[in-house]
């Protein structure tokens, strides 16, 4: 007996040595096994339960958890002075000395605040976000972060939802390129790299289908929406190699995400063959009780591990499992469960490289390179809805400018909603960006209206978990706009040869928790944009926001229109060199822009309907409103003009198992130089289930000199072009298929083909 514990003692030693010897160099898949196999010899239950619980902060109180080694990740702790310091808590004083996995929400940059997603989604160009992302991972890592709950990747219909503004929009196509390239960005050729973060896509799955578009609120989804609309992003992030997954918050058709196997287990899991780590999100395993399917954290915790749910985000609540029956913990899933966190750790490089180099952090920050990508991805951003006898670009021989608005001096609100350590002073705000542009020329500055915040009163929810941080609150100018405001800025206009207006909401008006129930311009701002363009002077309205706007009434009055979204630290120089044509506009929508709130949800690829929308009364239609919504999906102009001519398709039959190839003349036929974003659409004629009217397959930027033309080619897989039938079988029907190669959803060349039985 004593010779056999000596035995496993040695067997033991032999592993912890050989775990040391390895820790300089990257280990390989078979190595981390065994040594994951070796801790877990080693570790208690609490020190399990430890790995899988992630806490907020680095209070006193969490900074013990690690001592006892019951916390395996801390979040919401940045910067190399303090990652090193827990680390070194966990790495010297607990007793396994298993590397902490710090996580933070790098959502559009750490300290180079970038557009917020949905405006770098906007840009149709995946491999600007994908050097935004890798910025971001370079700054975050250097602070000792290794894990960006990010990206977002939530399909969104319907703008009431705040949080639209942190995804890319309402297509599946597009918001799985973009989840894909972020994802690359963020992981970089390996997360164990110094300088990558490991992603994690969030918020499993349908989270953005939240009814009234209220945050957090109940999901009911039929399975062909699911898999043929929300799905689709998380797939192509785990096909991206994604390292971790959020499960959200909402339930869906009854069943909380945070506890739901069909999700977890069956299509994450035994679908997709998902090997890295499920999240909750914060808070979300005690609120399984306030969902009404646990009755107590026990219970919940309970639900969640067996689900699949691997760490547990911020309330404590695997630390329940330590009270429950021991005969009936399900020991092998913990261990399971713990083996993926590890296995993180391991794949991350924390146990080769636990610390972060403080020489390091001083030189990532908002380096000159990054300021420059940051600038790019402002100009790529900005779309361009509006340009009445092409009154933009402006000349920059204007004499005198009125720039007005509540957001044009306004530096935190260009942050956006989720400004990770950005910060106020960082930013050049609008004006002082068309001051730098335009040194010579007279710029009169009135603000005019303050925005009021929408923020709830009251006393909060009793014994609340902290709020998850949403919003950096970085502190905003405080200046107010005084009573006189509008005839201030109605004075500035009249003194001027051109008004731009900017106005919006404030970010803080988006983002999470931050559903509206109206799509109106906050506080007085219509009001003085009325006044201001009643002066007769040209203007430009600049609207600075995390969501489509109501403006019916500025489209019909306002001479030009940019939707900026929010653009980050170089605001104002990326704005000004579009407004004064240093750089032409080149992004398009990645939602439908609806008239008003109450066409929502209006998006592009709805099914036909049986009475498909006419000009007749008894089709699909509203009496009062048009069906169609204000700007396209896919829209946006640009200072030069495109054409579209010639659609081809190479095969006019096509074999299921085959590739369609399509083609068409694409020319600038303006006077300037331009980027188009050509985009391929097909829509299903007969399928078993009614197709989407048209569904993005392709898109391609394309840069042409005045005159020039090119030819733009799609290839896409005929299996790519099916759909479920109503078993969820995926089926490629063969028939007759549209095609069209368009500068928006609402427009194109038009062609037909044929998919064979063979
Ligand atoms: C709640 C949010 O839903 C999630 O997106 C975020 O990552 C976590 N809080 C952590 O801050």
């Amino acid at each position: 007996m004593r010779v056999r514990s000596l035995r496993l003692l040695l067997v033991l030693l032999i592993g912890v040595c050989q775990a040391a010897a390895q820790a300089a160099s990257p280990a390989t898949a078979a190595d981390i096994e065994r040594r994951i196999d070796a801790l877990l010899q080693q570790m208690t239950l609490e020190e399990k339960i430890g790995q899988l619980s992630q806490y907020t902060s680095a209070t006193p109180q969490t900074l013990e958890l690690v001592r006892q080694g019951r916390a395996g990740s801390l979040f919401n702790v940045t910067g190399a002075d303090n990652t090193n310091a827990a680390q070194r808590i966990a790495l010297e004083q607990s007793r396994l000395k298993i590397p902490l996995l710090f996580g933070y929400d790098v959502i559009h940059g750490y300290r180079t605040i970038f557009p917020v997603p949905i405006a770098t989604a906007s840009s149709f160009d995946p491999a600007l976000i994908e050097e935004v992302e890798r910025v971001a991972a370079r700054e975050a890592s250097a602070g000792g972060v290794k894990w960006t709950f990010a990206p977002m990747v939530d399909i969104a219909r319907d703008p009431r939802w705040g949080r639209m503004v942190e995804g890319a929009g309402e297509d599946p196509y597009l918001g799985s390129v973009v989840a894909a390239a972020r994802v690359r960005g963020f992981q970089g050729q390996n997360v164990a790299d110094p300088e990558s973060l490991a992603a994690c896509a969030k918020h499993f799955a349908a989270y953005g289908a939240a009814e009234g578009g209220r945050d957090y609120n109940t999901v009911d989804t039929s399975q062909q929406l699911l898999r043929e609309v929300y799905l689709p992003p998380f797939h192509a992030a785990v096909e991206a190699g994604v390292a971790t997954v959020m499960a959200g918050f909402e339930d869906m058709n009854g069943i909380p995400a945070t506890a739901n196997q069909r999700l977890l287990r069956g299509i994450l899991r035994r679908e997709w063959q998902f090997d890295g780590v499920v999240v909750s999100d914060y808070d979300a395993i005690h609120e399984l009780i306030a969902h009404g399917v646990a009755a107590n954290d026990g219970e919940a915790a309970w639900q969640a591990l067996t689900a699949g749910v691997d760490m547990d985000m911020a309330d404590g609540a695997y630390q329940s499992l330590l009270q429950l029956d021991p005969s009936k913990l399900p020991t092998e899933r913990i261990d399971q469960a713990v083996r993926r966190v590890l296995r993180l750790k391991f794949r991350a490089g924390l146990f080769e490289n636990p610390y972060t180099d403080p020489a390091r952090e001083r030189n990532a920050e908002l380096t000159l390179e990054n300021l420059k990508v940051a600038r790019r991805a402002a100009q790529e951003s900005v779309i361009l809805l509006k340009n009445q006898k092409g009154l933009l670009p402006l000349s920059k021989s204007v004499k005198t400018i009125a720039v007005i608005g509540p957001l044009a001096d306004d530096p935190a609100d260009q942050l956006g909603s989720w400004a990770g350590n950005g910060r106020a002073e960082d930013v050049v705000t609008p004006l002082a960006g068309i001051k730098a542009k335009l040194p010579k020329a007279q710029v009169i500055y009135a603000k005019g209206v303050d925005v009021p915040s929408f923020e709830r009163e009251g006393p909060g929810q009793a014994g609340a978990a902290p709020a998850p941080l949403s919003a950096t609150g970085v502190a905003g100018v405080a200046t107010s706009a005084g009573p006189e405001g509008i005839e201030k800025a109605v004075r500035a206009a009249r003194q001027a040869d051109v008004t731009i207006i900017f106005l919006g909401e404030l970010a803080s008006m988006t983002g999470e928790a931050s559903s509206r129930a109206t799509l109106d311009l906050p506080g007085r701002q219509q009001e003085l944009l009325r006044a201001v363009v009643a002066t007769g002077k040209p203007a430009v309205l600049v609207l600075e926001s995390g969501r489509p706007m109501d403006i019916r009434w500025a489209n019909d009055h306002v001479m030009a229109i940019i939707q900026a979204w929010y653009p980050g630290v170089q605001a104002g120089n990326a704005l000004a060199d579009v407004l004064f044509g240093d750089v032409s506009p080149s992004a398009r929508l990645p939602i439908s822009w609806p008239r008003s709130v109450g066409q929502i949800p209006v998006y592009y690829n709805h099914r036909a309907t049986g009475r498909p929308t006419s000009s007749d009364r008894w089709h699909t239609a509203y009496i009062d409103e048009s069906s169609e919504p204000l700007f396209p999906f896919g829209y946006g102009l640009t200072y030069t003009t495109f054409r579209y001519s010639n659609l081809k398709v190479l095969m006019e039959t096509v074999a299921p198992t085959g590739t369609l190839c399509v083609e068409a003349e694409l020319q600038n036929v303006g006077q300037r130089a331009g980027t188009e974003v050509a985009q391929l659409y097909v829509h299903d004629r007969v399928a078993p289930t009614s197709r989407p009217v048209r569904e993005l397959k392709g898109f391609k930027r394309i840069t042409l000199q005045p005159g020039e033309r090119r030819t733009v080619e799609f290839t896409v897989q005929a299996r790519d072009l099916g759909s479920n039938d109503a078993d969820l079988r995926w089926v490629v029907p063969p028939g007759t298929y549209d095609v069209w190669i368009a500068a928006n959803a609402a427009e194109g060349v038009h062609a037909t083909f044929q998919i064979g039985t063979r």
